[in-house]
């Protein structure tokens, strides 16, 4: 199983729900995550996004940011976006529905009754933004290895 977790600028939000969810499942589960901007292209995860996950004992900084590409649509069993604006980006890179069916939004997919649809972007904010991120991408995160160790 092959999963890309997918924001902006793949230096905040999806670094750490790669992390995250790596630490969740077993080695077989590939996880890998991507921006659909490439403005960071080669960059270590933010600095804030490095300090909150070692916080939790997670080392997220030997990763790399990267743009997605078309051929992250064979290679991934499933593309989580942490917003609409993310997904609305992603799904325009392709019309072939056996890709567009792997794309969703990541607290839909680990609660599809939540009311908070989006991972909020914390770029621009403090330190207790990339808590909250932390914090509902520890629980989203949870639910899906969750379902999947079940499946
Ligand atoms: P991310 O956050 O999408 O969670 O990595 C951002 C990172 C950089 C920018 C915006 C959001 N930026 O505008 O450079």
């Amino acid at each position: 199983m092959k999963i890309l977790m997918v924001c902006l600028g793949n230096i905040c939000r999806s670094p750490l729900a790669e992390g995250i969810l790596k630490s969740k499942l077993p080695n077989n589960y590939q996880i890998d995550s991507a921006g659909t901007s490439g403005f960071h292209s080669g960059e270590q995860p933010d600095k804030r996004s490095i300090e909150v996950a070692l916080k939790y004992g997670i080392d997220i900084s030997k990763q790399r940011s990267r743009q997605i590409t078309n051929e992250d649509f064979e290679i991934f069993d499933k593309i989580f976006c942490m917003d609409k604006s993310n997904l609305k980006n992603v799904l325009s890179l392709t019309e072939i529905p056996k890709h567009r069916e792997k794309v969703t939004l990541l607290l839909k997919e680990a609660d599809p009754n939540t009311i908070f649809l989006e991972v909020p972007d914390p770029y621009y904010g403090g330190m207790n933004g990339f808590e909250k991120v932390y914090e509902l991408l520890d629980t989203a995160c949870e639910e899906i290895a969750k379902k999947l160790l079940n499946n």
